[in-house]
Parts: structure tokens; sequence; C-alpha cells
């Protein structure tokens, strides 16, 4: 893998010098995969994790009738620690991607390197894993929340947090469908598609190609409770 500049920028590693970061490429396999690929499923053992370099990952549980999506994730981002890290070897969700998606891969033993003698990546790592947590426990707490489309406004918000705000609207930057925004949400897709269309008519946020933009950010906010 030879995309140093990609590797400087990720988080993990800009405090890496050239030569390091050379040697952590080498320990990376590129891997590029089509919309829709099963990359594990949980419970089953996984001895890989992931950097993104393009494309989106949906991370989800599920049983025989029901779906719940944990996280979607894009470019610079990384999944598939856990099995990894822990004890438990075995995956803690299932990974699909949702996009063709390329991932730099990189194996049990090659991360255990990477980590060991390399403390303030497996700082790095674990500030990502709170911060997940985090977000996890806000998950929860919404999940409680009586109103449907209180819970759809606050996963809006929660998936427009690191997006970029300074032209007054944000995009949400990916392409959702109704049944994902429902599976995210504890709802179903007719619920979703009442909420959104009640939400257009009202002006807090417009659909353009199936990407959700939102217009006005406080009243959004106002409607969510927050
Ligand atoms: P692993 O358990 O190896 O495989 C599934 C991956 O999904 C897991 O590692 C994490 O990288 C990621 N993951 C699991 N649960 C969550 C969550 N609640 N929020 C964000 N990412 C998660």
């Amino acid at each position: 893998m030879q995309d140093i500049e990609f590797l400087r920028h990720f988080p993990f590693f800009e405090h890496l010098e050239r030569h390091e970061l050379e040697a952590f490429a080498a320990l990376f396999v590129t891997k590029t995969v089509d919309k829709g690929t099963y990359l594990f499923w949980e419970n089953e053992e996984g001895d890989e994790m992931y950097l993104i370099r393009s494309g989106v990952v949906e991370i989800f549980r599920s049983d025989e009738d029901r779906e719940i999506i944990l996280a979607i994730f894009n470019a610079g981002d990384f999944f598939g620690e856990m099995a990894l890290l822990g004890e438990e070897r075995n995956r803690s969700a299932s990974a699909r991607t949702l996009a063709k998606t390329t991932l730099y891969a990189v194996k049990r033993e090659h991360f255990q390197e990477l980590l060991s003698g390399n403390m303030t990546i497996y700082f790095k790592i674990l500030n990502a894993v709170m911060e997940r947590l985090r977000a996890a426990n806000e998950m929860i707490s919404d999940l409680t929340i009586t109103h449907a489309r209180t819970r759809i406004a606050r996963l809006l918000l929660r998936l427009s947090e690191k997006r970029d705000k300074s032209s007054g609207e944000v995009s949400l930057g990916m392409k959702l469908t109704h049944q994902q925004l429902a599976n995210m949400t504890g709802t179903v897709r007719e619920t979703v598609t009442k909420v959104l269309s009640e939400m257009q008519n009202e002006g807090l946020i417009r659909i353009v190609n199936r990407e959700i933009i939102i217009c006005e950010l406080n009243r959004l906010k106002k409607t969510s409770g927050l």
C-alpha cells in the first residue's frame, strides 16, 4: 500500500515520521469491493481491521425480522478493531458496503505490532472508541423517546455533527433509504416517509437525489427538544 499521504492525514498516524509511516503502510493491504458486499457477519471470528479510503460502510445487527444500524462509516473512519483488541475475538456486529468502497486492511498480528511501542496510536484508538460509546449511549436514550419524529430529528442532527456547516445548510453527505433511517431510529419505513415529508413541507430539510440537506439547523434542534 503506497498511499502515504492518506495515512499521514489519518488521525491515528498524524504524529508519525515519514519512515515510520512507510513501515506501517507496508502492513496494510488494499481491498476494493462493490456496493452491497458483506465484509463480515456478527459473531464470526475476526482477524482484520479496516481503514476506509473511500466509500461507505454500514455496521448493523440483525435477527430474523429486524435490523438495527449502529453506525455508518465513511472515508477516514476505521472499524473491526474490537475483535482484534478485546479478549472476545468474535465480531460484535456485521458490516456491509453501501457504495463501492476501498479499504486498507490490516491483520491481527500486524495491528498488534503497529500498536506495540506506539502508545499514542493506542490512545487515539481508545479515544475514538470512547466517542463511539458516547454516541451509542445517546442512541440508546434517543430510542426510549416516544415520538418517532423526535427520534428521526435527533438522528439527522447526529449525522450532521461532523459535517460542514459554513454555508448555513448542512448536507449529510450520504444517500440513505427510508428503510435505513427506520433501522436507525427503531421505527418503520412508512413513519420515516411521513415525517420526512412533514419536515420538507415545514422547510426544515430538503432532499436532493436521496440526500438529506438540513436547511434550518436551529429549528430542527428545537423540534428535537435540544
Ligand atoms: P468488530 O466487533 O471487530 O466488528 C464490528 C465492528 O463494528 C466493531 O469491531 C466496531 O469497529 C464497529 N462497531 C460495533 N458496534 C459499534 C457501535 N455501537 N458504534 C460504532 N461502531 C461499532
